[in-house]
């Protein structure tokens, strides 16, 4: 019966800490998948996430009943005050539907089915994706049966953004088209619009009536501040762009497994609104039924309550400034210790959880080979994988690497 299945290639990030985990060598490094660790390279449960599960276990009238089908009212509600901000227009006009979605891979794909079946195309279905981005996105576009097509994002000869590139094939597209930006901390690149980039974006999604599909997966790990870090989303809802957002807790709040997200779509009216809820919801029963309650239930305390989301933020702080002081740390060491070739300015500029090391497919196959050092082939690095016991390894590997 399935004597023709192909065999599939492994995933391109997931694979590879259980190549690591396999690999008998002492000294190895895991710099693969993007999940903090603290400086002892283990994984970190926030306190704020301790405090919240003591006082959610300690509720008598826990239970595990299902949730409604688009979730945690509480938690869906506090999640788009997050990320739209208290001001948002589209809120307090009652007319933003967010549900609850297994974290940001089920907001990615309950939002490309969404608009797979209900989007005004103009055209084939098409969703236009920063080149490069999350190894995960052009599959979850491919199952839904839309076609993922590159715009042009990254500019290795400059470590930087190619912004005219970006631009002009935003004006290229036809209009209406759909666009998928990264909220912040651009995954895998560590690269961000500046703020007048992001209005030059923006004058093209109005000129080109262009509808961006965010993807938030970081907020909090660019800047350390969860508004700063939301500023882009907030800027075109002001700026009247037509949009959805996708959220996680996976990162900003190390609840990885726990699969917490919300998918937001920011709607015309409130009656526009009631009918993409219902729809949403259709979708979401037929998939999942109704959501996991736990994450959700952690988050809400967390968001809701103000002295555990003033913890909170102190948590976002404490993993953003370990992750900053890393890149400076990688920085002297190559430039000042090692006097590495090459320029390494882009490892203290990149913003967020990764670094874009530069590194091309085969430079980073000796790394994992010869090194031990587990990093995606598009030469990305977790900058939380690095700590104070393995930096120099790090370093010292990579400077053999690059010298060739
Ligand atoms: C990553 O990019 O490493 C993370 O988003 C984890 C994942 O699911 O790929």
């Amino acid at each position: 019966l399935f004597s023709q299945v192909p065999l599939a290639p492994p995933d391109s990030i997931l694979q590879l800490p259980i190549r690591y985990k396999a690999d008998p060598a002492k000294q190895k490094i895991n710099l693969s998948v993007g999940a903090y660790r603290d400086d002892a390279g283990n994984p970190w449960v926030l306190p704020v996430v301790k405090k919240a599960t003591e006082i959610m276990l300690s509720d008598p009238a826990m239970d595990h009943e299902y949730l409604p089908i688009v979730g945690l009212q509480e938690f869906t509600s506090a999640a788009a005050k997050l990320i739209l901000g208290a001001d948002s227009i589209a809120l307090k006009e009652d007319r933003v539907v967010s549900i609850q979605t297994l974290s940001g891979t089920g907001a990615n794909h309950v939002g490309a089915l969404f608009l797979s079946r209900f989007y005004a195309w103009n055209g084939p279905r098409q969703l236009y994706i920063s080149n490069p981005t999350w190894g995960n996105h052009k599959s979850i576009m491919i199952n839904v049966g839309i076609t993922p097509v590159d715009y042009p994002y990254y500019d290795a000869a400059t470590i930087s953004l190619n912004l005219e590139g970006m631009l002009s094939a935003l004006r290229a597209a036809p209009e209406r088209s759909v666009i998928l930006l990264h909220a912040c901390a651009h995954n895998p690149t560590g690269v961000d619009p500046t703020q007048p980039q992001w209005a030059q974006i923006a004058d093209v999604m109005l000129q080109k009536a262009h509808y961006a599909f965010f993807d938030c997966a970081y907020q909090g790990f660019a800047s350390g501040d969860l508004d700063r870090d939301a500023a882009a989303v907030r800027y075109f809802e002001k700026r009247g762009v037509p949009m959805l957002v996708c959220q996680s807790f996976a990162k900003n709040a190390g609840l990885y497994g726990e699969r917490v997200g919300a998918l937001h779509v920011l709607c015309a009216d409130k009656d526009e609104a009631t009918r993409v809820r219902s729809q949403l919801s259709i979708i979401e029963r037929a998939e999942i039924s109704n959501p996991p309650a736990y994450g959700a239930r952690l988050m809400a305390k967390i968001i809701n309550d103000p002295a555990l989301f003033s913890q909170w933020n102190e948590d976002i702080k404490t993993m953003a400034e370990r992750i900053i002081s890393m890149r400076q740390e990688l920085y002297d060491l190559l430039t000042k210790e090692l006097h590495t070739p090459g320029s390494w300015e882009h490892i203290t500029t990149q913003i967020g959880m990764f670094s874009f090391t530069g590194l091309n497919a085969a430079q980073v196959q000796i790394m994992i080979e010869r090194g031990h050092v587990y990093m995606t082939a598009d030469g990305r690095i977790s900058m939380a994988g690095l700590n104070s016991s393995n930096i120099h390894y790090f370093a010292e590997v990579l400077d053999k690497v690059v010298r060739g």
